[in-house]
């Protein structure tokens, strides 16, 4: 069956069975492997993916739920202003270990601040406990989150 979906500003037709997941839309039909494959079970978050700005695991929600949603990735999240001070506070931090965990992790904080630009730490911890990260690099996240977020105007 084919499907029209919108992934990062462009348009995509795919001919998928209509319960495939996202994720092997993405990686296997649209060769977009930034985003991972962990557990396949919504437990690990390392295929977290922005559906209309929301922070979604794309290994559980199959093509058709879609409809006109607006699918980021991060191919493309740097294009935006809180995935672009995301990235930035992660190079300057040097928070990634291994990197397999760490676009599930990008997604997950940018969707944060994007949607709270002063998180407390309790408000991070919240937003990014189903990301796990074998390598352990949680508290270097949660102060690159919090690096990023000073770049926020106080009250905006
Ligand atoms: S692969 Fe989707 S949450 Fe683990
Ligand atoms: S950096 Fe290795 S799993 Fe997170």
């Amino acid at each position: 069956m084919s499907f029209t979906v919108k992934i990062n500003g462009s348009t995509h037709s795919v001919d998928v069975d209509g319960d495939t997941p996202l994720l092997w839309v993405l990686r296997d039909v649209l060769g977009m492997t930034g985003t991972k494959f962990g557990c396949g079970m919504a437990l690990c978050g390392a295929c977290t993916v922005h559906i209309d700005g929301v922070a979604t695991r794309s290994c559980i929600t199959s093509i058709e739920s879609l409809g006109k949603s607006q699918i980021t990735t991060i191919e493309a999240i740097g294009e935006t202003p809180a995935g672009a001070k995301i990235q930035k506070a992660w190079l300057d931090h040097e928070v990634v270990q291994c990197g397999y965990c760490q676009s599930g992790q990008i997604m997950s904080a940018s969707a944060l601040l994007a949607s709270n630009p002063h998180p407390s730490n309790a408000d991070i911890d919240d937003a990014m406990s189903g990301n796990i990260c074998r390598c352990g690099t949680y508290v270097r996240i949660r102060e690159a989150i919090n690096l990023a977020a000073q770049t926020n105007e106080k009250g905006g």
